[in-house]
């Protein structure tokens, strides 16, 4: 039995659904440990697409426990509507007894979202996904914010929600919004509380109950390294910890239950939203790589920015994550590219860093590696040695540089799309 942190080692996107979705094959519960429906997760099986932004990716299979941790923040008209497709789908029974919300998550209420909104159509806007993350999680470390628990109490909800809307309304008011109407507010959740109240608990015990009897659990991540709140591109970062360290107290667990984090990365880069990209393409193959892999926003549909690999990104997911095995994604994308290329340093006012600095990574000048590229339809291949010996070595030299081992190769997004090299439960 082992207990499995599943986080993107870049900016997002880089297939943590797909392969949670896989993974959950042989885990008792799932759990999501941080952000909120500014994730979207791509599950593809037997060629039907769902994207999940809130429940753990885990949910297509019919047995796990899917459990929205301690550390993220939900917004329960979102989570309804997923709710609502998933039991529409035939992807859960109507009495939800597989989905469980953890009491101390928090929730992203309209106010919070209007104020994402109208900060991004100013000038300090970094491209959010204007889901209302920002200040949802300012509100929990202001102290100030509304939690799930809060929905199991409705007659002290008003009082709770009256407080936090006025805690904004400066701030609203200088942004040129409208005050919210807290009466209308709270009649909404009181609405969404009776169908999400009964699933409100400490969600802490079911991931203690599964380790003490021995099941594998999943810990699901949102966003992607360099998203994170401390170690990423700051300020053009999200608003929460993204790394597997904040995996235990997101989820509902302990640093030491942790047995093994697997770092999520494509065979090139992505990101969306605004900061400092170093393997960036030019636009030309840009729009060819996009259109090849479908790079899209799962939510948002924003055409996402594109680049070569990155390994001093790889380098720091490696050191912050503590990486046990890489799962590398999308290597069919990069059929036809010859050659390949890959970050492999960066130079900074003539020093050479191999890891992302605290500042001036929009100044830094990309040390470039190439090889020879491959070519062929790669999404059959099952076993390592399907693969091209180009699409081999690439991989190889990838291991070699971030000192980690890919136990995953992905080669379509499909769930029997994969190449398993090494068990990730041990
Ligand atoms: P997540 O947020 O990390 O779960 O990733 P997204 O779902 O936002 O984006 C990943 C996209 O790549 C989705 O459209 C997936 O279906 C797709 N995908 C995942 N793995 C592969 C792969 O190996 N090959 C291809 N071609 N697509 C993949
Ligand atoms: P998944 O889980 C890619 C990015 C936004 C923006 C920054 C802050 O699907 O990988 P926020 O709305 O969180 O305040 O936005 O973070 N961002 C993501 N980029 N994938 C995601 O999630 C993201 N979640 C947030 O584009 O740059
Ligand atoms: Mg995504």
């Amino acid at each position: 039995m082992s207990i499995v942190v599943v986080v993107g080692a870049q900016w997002g996107d880089e297939g943590k659904g797909k392969i949670v979705d896989l993974l959950t094959a042989s885990a008792a519960v799932v759990a999501r440990y941080g952000g909120g429906a500014n994730a979207g997760h791509t599950l593809v099986v037997g060629g039907q697409k769902t994207v999940i932004r809130l429940v753990p990716s885990g949910v297509l299979r019919a047995t796990p426990t899917c459990v929205l941790g301690p550390g993220m923040v939900i917004d329960p008209a979102v989570l309804l509507e997923e709710l609502d497709t998933l039991i529409a789908r035939g992807a859960m029974d109507a009495s939800l007894s597989r989905v469980i919300v953890s009491d101390r998550a928090h929730l992203v209420l309209p106010h919070h979202m209007v104020v994402d909104r109208l900060r991004e159509s100013g000038a300090g806007a970094i491209g959010t996904t204007k889901r209302g993350i920002g200040p949802a999680y300012e509100d929990k470390v202001a102290r100030r914010g509304v939690r799930a628990i809060d929905l199991v109490y409705p007659n002290e909800l008003e009082a709770k929600v009256r407080a936090n809307v006025d805690a904004w309304l400066p701030t609203i008011r200088a942004l040129g919004g409208e005050a919210p109407d807290v009466g209308a507010l709270v009649a909404t959740l009181r609405e969404q509380a009776r169908r999400i109240a009964p699933l409100v608990r400490d969600a802490s015990d079911v991931l203690h109950d599964a380790k003490k009897r021995g099941a594998n659990v999943l810990l699901e991540g949102a966003q992607g390294t360099m998203l994170d709140i401390d170690h990423g591109t700051y300020p053009h970062v999200t608003s929460s910890t993204v790394l597997s360290g904040g995996a235990a107290s997101g989820g509902g667990l302990a640093p030491t239950d942790i047995d093994r984090v697997v770092g999520i990365t494509k065979a090139y880069t992505t990101r969306v939203g605004g900061g400092p990209f170093p393997s960036e393409m030019a636009e030309v193959e840009a729009e060819r790589l996009r259109k090849a892999g479908g790079e899209f926003g799962a939510v948002t549909g924003r055409p996402r920015r594109c680049g070569w690999l990155d390994i001093p990104v790889l380098r720091h997911a490696v050191r912050f994550n503590g990486l046990s095995m890489l799962a590398i994604t999308k290597l069919d994308v990069l059929s036809g590219w010859d050659p390949v290329r890959m970050v492999v340093a960066y130079e900074l006012d003539g020093r050479r860093l191999e890891r992302p600095p605290a500042t001036g990574l929009d100044r830094v000048v990309p040390v470039y590696e190439e090889m020879p590229g491959w070519s062929g339809d790669l999404t059959t291949c099952r076993s390592w040695g399907d693969l091209p010996a180009r699409a081999r070595a690439f991989i190889e030299r990838v291991e070699q540089l971030t000192e980690c081992q890919a136990a995953i190769v992905s080669v379509g997004p499909d769930r029997e799309q994969t190449i398993i090299r090494q068990s990730v439960f041990g």
